[in-house]
């Protein structure tokens, strides 16, 4: 009966209607501007933030950085964290910040080893077999490891502006697991489907230890002030073939991601990235019911406005590469987006994160030109 109850719960959660507030076209300050969006809010323009806002483009990153001595130690430091997470929202005022931290510190809270070495990307103990698993399994309390970023986030509820709004992340099972079955980051994420085709059980094992971790860590963010969660599946575009495998390891588990955090964290809204997920993104959407949608740069806006925007509140999608090339091109795609997205609700983004070769001055012209761009009626 009360497993009946729960389902029912999670079922009937509500979606709250488009509420369209252009007609007022002035600045309505009672709520942040993120969490109107996610609501369904269709504003004047749109908040805008970017994925890996604060990082090696930025000079006052680089400084902090050193001053860590490393990544690792950066995102372990929560002074220091928090002042990363900061420095692109004091520069562009952004409408909101995302808590600095990485994807595979959750893999590192379980027990596996973690290296970022200068230039070649993260390396990690690979998983291999059950033994391997057991011990990730058996690795006790991952909060007490992670109660740093925790604290990061309860520094940064505190440091940021009153509009600006926070997101909490993790890495979605899929994308986490192929870093800890190659034990670093693979063209095609090979060593995982490998796993996937030549040991299921084990493989769904470990997707099994990771969706409960994920779900558990960010329920801890939220605790510590987290205002929105996302959950980056930056590498599910490989299982996008045509075998079932995108609808049970991203759509089916980011499902019961989105369904237990609506239970235990009911007021703090969920993005869903499934990057690469090209005609599953639809399925996906109406499927997971999460209220926000990150869109990579592939999906074309007209159709998205069409079909997704009708589920949830789409997030992006510009290419990251105008980041760096900039010129007219930077603000005639900024305006086509902005413009395609206008009549339901939307989040401004970039399709994937800016790169180190950002230029800032370009992130500025991208912000003036969004913000230009007020939609009154
Ligand atoms: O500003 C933000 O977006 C918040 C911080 C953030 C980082 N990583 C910091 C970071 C977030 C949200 C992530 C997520 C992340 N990490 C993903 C998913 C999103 C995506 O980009 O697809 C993935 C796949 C990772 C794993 C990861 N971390 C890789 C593959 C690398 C090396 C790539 C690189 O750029 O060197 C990292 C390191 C990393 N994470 C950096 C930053 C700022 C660069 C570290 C540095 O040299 O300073």
């Amino acid at each position: 009966m009360r497993l009946q109850a729960q389902v029912r719960k999670w079922y009937c959660r509500p979606r709250s209607p488009v509420v369209d507030t252009r007609e007022r076209c002035q600045l309505d300050t009672s709520r942040k501007s993120l969490l109107k969006a996610l609501d369904r809010e269709i504003l004047p323009t749109p908040p805008v933030w970017m994925m890996r806002q604060a990082g090696r483009y930025l000079p006052e990153y680089m400084k902090t950085r050193a001053r860590a001595g490393s990544f690792l130690n950066l995102c372990y430091t929560p002074e220091l964290a928090a002042e990363v997470t900061l420095q692109p929202i004091r520069r562009f005022g952004f409408d909101a910040a995302i808590l600095f931290a990485d994807i595979l510190l959750l893999p590192h809270a379980l027990g596996c080893e973690l290296d970022f070495p200068e230039g070649r990307g993260p390396q990690l103990s690979v998983v291999r077999n059950s033994e391997d698993l057991g011990r990730l399994a058996s690795a006790g309390d991952i909060h007490r490891k992670l109660e740093p970023i925790y604290r990061t986030v309860r520094i940064l509820r505190d440091a940021l502006p009153g509009d600006v709004a926070l997101i909490g992340f993790a890495g979605a099972p899929w994308t986490v697991a192929t870093y800890m079955i190659a034990g670093r980051g693979t063209p095609g994420q090979e060593p995982a489907h490998a796993m996937l085709r030549e040991n299921r059980p084990l493989f769904d094992q470990l997707m099994e230890l990771l969706t409960d971790a994920t779900i558990r860590y960010l329920e801890q963010q939220a605790r510590a002030g987290a205002e929105v969660l996302k959950i980056f599946d930056s590498w599910s575009g490989s299982l996008a073939g045509g075998d079932g495998l995108f609808d049970r390891y991203c759509t089916r588990i980011h499902e019961r991601i989105v369904k237990a955090l609506s239970s235990s964290c009911p007021d703090v809204p969920v993005i869903g990235f499934p990057r690469g997920a090209g005609r599953h993104y639809r399925d996906y959407a109406a499927r997971t019911g999460v209220p926000g949608l990150a869109l990579d740069t592939d999906v074309d806006v007209d159709w998205a406005a069409k079909h997704l925007q009708t589920e949830a509140c789409v997030q992006g999608n510009l290419d990251p590469r105008l980041m760096v090339t900039g010129g007219r091109k930077l603000v005639s795609e900024t305006r086509r987006i902005v413009g395609a997205f206008s009549n339901g609700p939307h989040i401004f983004n970039l399709g994937h994160g800016i790169t180190p070769d950002g230029d800032p001055d370009n992130v500025l012209r991208m912000l003036e030109t969004v913000r230009e761009t007020r939609m009154c009626r």
